[in-house]
């Protein structure tokens, strides 16, 4: 984290952002095993240096990257029940859109707008216009892969809480699942 705040052409373009009380709040938005503060640094960072690497825009990649999970209000607390694709991991990327469009306007244009937006391809069907955009879901990818990688924290992904009906079935019958998988192996 610190080596990541060490590169200075990278902290020039998200210091702004990054230290407005906005975004500080994102440190107590919990993000899987991380903050949101912590994954979307991550996210940004990574994005930069790869989209440096391959020539596209490194700058649209740090912001897009640090904006993309910037939704309104941790969703942990929302009591509401919601349909199955009304879940969190369904919905976010387009709330993030539109509020870091509302929160930081002069940072926005048609590339950040478009990755911020098509991040979660392809939990959201449609892809990235951008090959920023496609930076920016891979690297999320990547940086959640201990989640996406355990078939039991799946569910973190998608955004369903930890004690919803489904992930408790899905807990409960997992062993009968991989007993199932042995034999058919
Ligand atoms: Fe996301
Ligand atoms: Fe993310």
């Amino acid at each position: 984290m610190d080596n990541i705040l060490k590169n200075k052409e990278y902290y020039n373009i998200v210091k702004d952002i990054l230290e407005s009380n906005e975004f500080q709040k994102r440190k107590s938005f919990k993000h899987h095993n991380d903050s949101v503060y912590v994954h979307s640094l991550k996210v940004s960072y990574y994005s930069y240096a790869l989209a440096k690497k391959i020539h596209a825009n490194y700058k649209n990649c740090a912001i897009a990257g640090l904006l993309h999970d910037f939704y309104d209000k941790p969703w942990q607390n929302n009591k509401e029940k919601k349909p199955f694709f009304k879940q969190h991991g369904f919905t976010h990327a387009n709330e993030a859109s539109i509020n870091a469009q509302k929160i930081y306007p002069q940072y926005m244009n048609k590339i950040i707008i478009n990755s911020i937006k098509r991040h979660m391809f392809p939990l959201n069907i449609v892809p990235p216009k951008y090959v920023e955009g496609i930076i920016i879901t891979t690297i999320d990818k990547i940086v959640s892969l201990d989640v996406l990688l355990h078939p039991l924290s799946l569910y973190k992904y998608i955004g369903l809480k930890e004690n919803s009906r489904l992930i408790n079935s899905i807990r409960k019958n997992y062993l009968i699942f991989v007993m199932l998988l042995y034999r058919i192996v």
